[in-house]
């Protein structure tokens, strides 16, 4: 059950060029590439024939040939050629053509009713190609529901256990945090006046002193797409003028109901000349993602088993656990009206409040 009359990331825009990449998104099967003219095609990788996947045949300059009895579709999904065609079957036959934007960096798919796609739709990420920040990028795969990687991100209190290496030694409980709702945005924001620098920021933010005023912003757009960013400056100093600022981008794109691509980016705005630095802050956070948080999400998911209910399995709820719980309601609320108005509802309930 996804929402789909949304934008979700296919992969970073250097990904794709001449060769057919097949990836999974919201359990469909999508081949991507790009015309001669640079402009990127989604297509339904799935031949209507034997339903086998287009990818696995040839591109034919902006066209694709299945491999198999070498239908031939074009960018638009409608079939361009029809070997051996008699008119035994009169129909119309096609594929499903995606709307692809090229964003921030990124190809941005539009799964649902084409009508509606409008980039204007697409989250601020500007950082990640803003020359004032150096950026880091990766990507994860998580054997978990998309939510639960949402809930890791929203919920910082879990940086002092499950990250010790690299949390201030001051601690989440300390500081104050509000989470914010607008229709379908949930800010969750940490204030930390005075606070002991995380082993990360030091490296970054090139001062020997052992206190500063920080904060943590993350905001989360519907259905999964997250922007954080983490500050910090010189006691009673301008943080927006004067801070270190870390901002980062955790795009998630579900690929099946229990699995989910994360990919992610870095930035800073201080050192962003040292390539030594970089390095290491490639390597660390990747690491850490994929050691740390990665395998916590999926021991969460596999104690849920096949289920992606997470409330109905009754966890307990913690205060640092509001941003996420407000994030399911919203999206919940908008599948259901998605479904509505497609005249599709299927008994789905909006959670209730923490
Ligand atoms: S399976 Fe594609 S043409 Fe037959
Ligand atoms: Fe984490």
């Amino acid at each position: 059950m996804f929402l789909k009359n949304v934008w979700y990331v296919a992969g970073p825009a250097e990904e794709f060029g001449d060769a057919v990449i097949s990836r999974r998104i919201c359990n469909e099967l999508i081949a991507l590439y790009r015309k001669q003219n640079g402009t990127l095609v989604a297509l339904e990788d799935r031949c209507p024939h034997r339903f086998v996947p287009l990818s696995m045949g040839r591109r034919e300059v902006d066209d694709l040939r299945c491999g198999y009895h070498g239908l031939k579709f074009g960018p638009d999904g409608q079939c361009s050629e029809r070997p051996g065609g008699t008119g035994e079957n009169p129909a119309p036959i096609c594929v499903k053509s995606y709307p692809v934007a090229e964003c921030h960096g990124y190809a941005w798919l539009w799964m649902g009713d084409p009508a509606h796609a409008d980039t204007a739709l697409i989250p601020d990420f500007s950082f990640i190609t803003d020359p004032a920040f150096k950026c880091e990028a990766g990507y994860l795969h998580v054997k978990g529901h998309h939510e639960l990687v949402t809930d890791n991100l929203l919920d910082l209190s879990h940086v002092n256990y499950l990250h010790p290496q690299i949390a201030s030694t001051s601690h989440w409980a300390e500081w104050d945090n509000q989470v914010e709702v607008t229709r379908n945005t949930v800010w969750s924001r940490l204030r930390r006046p005075n606070q002991i620098p995380g082993a990360f920021q030091k490296m970054m933010w090139g001062s020997d002193s052992e206190r500063g005023d920080g904060r943590g912003d993350v905001r989360w757009d519907a259905p999964s797409v997250l922007y954080a960013n983490t500050a910090i400056t010189e006691v009673g100093a301008d943080i927006e003028t004067t801070g270190l600022h870390t901002p980062s981008a955790h795009l998630l794109t579900p690929e099946t109901d229990r699995s989910t691509h994360y990919f992610w980016v870095t930035g800073r705005n201080k050192r962003k000349d040292d390539a030594e630095l970089t390095a290491a802050l490639e390597k660390g956070v990747g690491t850490i993602f994929s050691t740390q948080d990665g395998p916590m999400v999926e021991a969460e998911q596999a104690a849920m088993g096949d289920s992606t209910d997470f409330l109905g399995h009754k966890p307990l709820i913690l205060k640092a656990d509001a941003a996420g719980i407000r994030a399911r309601r919203i999206l919940r609320r908008m599948i259901r009206e998605e479904q509505e108005a497609n005249g599709s509802a299927n008994n789905i309930t909006v959670e209730p409040a923490e």
